[in-house]
């Protein structure tokens, strides 16, 4: 009672008992993350993200799609029946930032590689109401005439190989050969497949002659969501969770 008396009449007592109190509430709610690595289940077949794949994600980020895309199919069964297998942690544990998003003007996009052949992709950027005649998603024409600047990717893998994706020095390495590899189908990809398995390689926007912004970005988009093998499971238990 008395200790009581004396906190309330003493502003100094109570604002250190105060900041006390708040600490501890903070310490509970921090403390977690410092675990998160051990939070997020390992899944088989998620890899770190290809040079040329982690080049689209850039532009993906920079032309700001997460704006009107998201990429988290949630655990219920419309969305599940819609886009796929609902996501998991471990499917955007490599991504920096993520891109869950938080607005759907379009569709998901956390399964939709495999979706559409890489002309489908390439038409609907040049004019996507050509292909989907009340389509609001405005085009994107001149990423087929930007050549894509990628001299510095070992620099971004080293970035990201700094907040915790595992590049190896060889991934650093080859990280410019690896996005020359991976748009051209009748080149050597025995390193880049050993890299980064399931990797899709084409030449993305059909134009053999040079690098695109629109290679790089297909590349993304024909990744997404196919990491994880989901045959022979209910959407719900996926395979190889360990
Ligand atoms: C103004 C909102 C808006 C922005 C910005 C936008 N989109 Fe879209 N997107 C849409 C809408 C609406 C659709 C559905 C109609 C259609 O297919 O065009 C769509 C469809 C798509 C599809 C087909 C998805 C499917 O499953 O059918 C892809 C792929 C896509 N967008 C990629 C992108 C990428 C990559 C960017 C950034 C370069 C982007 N979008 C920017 C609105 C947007």
């Amino acid at each position: 009672m008395s200790f009581h008396k004396k906190l309330e009449r003493n502003s100094l007592l109570m604002l250190v008992c105060i900041i006390l109190v708040v600490a501890i509430g903070g310490i509970v709610e921090i403390v977690p993350l410092f675990t998160i690595e051990s939070t997020i289940k390992q899944v088989k077949g998620v890899r770190p993200y290809s040079p040329l794949e982690l080049a689209g994600r850039n532009i993906y980020i920079r032309e700001g799609c997460y704006v009107c895309h998201s990429q988290m199919i949630r655990a219920f069964r419309d969305e599940v029946e819609r886009y796929g297998p609902y996501s998991l942690a471990a499917e955007s544990m490599y991504d920096h930032p993520f891109q869950w998003g938080s607005k759907r003007t379009g569709p998901d996009l956390a399964r939709v590689g495999g979706k559409y052949s890489n002309e489908w992709h390439v038409e609907h950027f040049l004019d996507p109401r050509e292909l989907v005649p009340e389509s609001v998603m405005p085009p994107y024409s001149f990423m087929a005439d930007a050549d894509l600047d990628y001299e510095d990717m070992a620099a971004h893998l080293k970035t990201n190989r700094h907040v915790g994706v595992p590049y190896t020095d060889e991934m650093v390495a080859y990280a410019v050969a690896d996005v020359e590899a991976q748009v051209d189908p009748d080149g050597d990809i025995e390193g880049l497949m050993a890299r980064y398995p399931k990797a899709v390689v084409a030449n993305f926007d059909g134009d053999s002659s040079r690098i695109t912004e629109m290679d790089a970005l297909i590349a993304y988009l024909q990744m997404l969501g196919t990491l994880v093998d989901f045959t022979g499971t209910s959407a719900a238990q996926p395979d190889g969770e360990d």
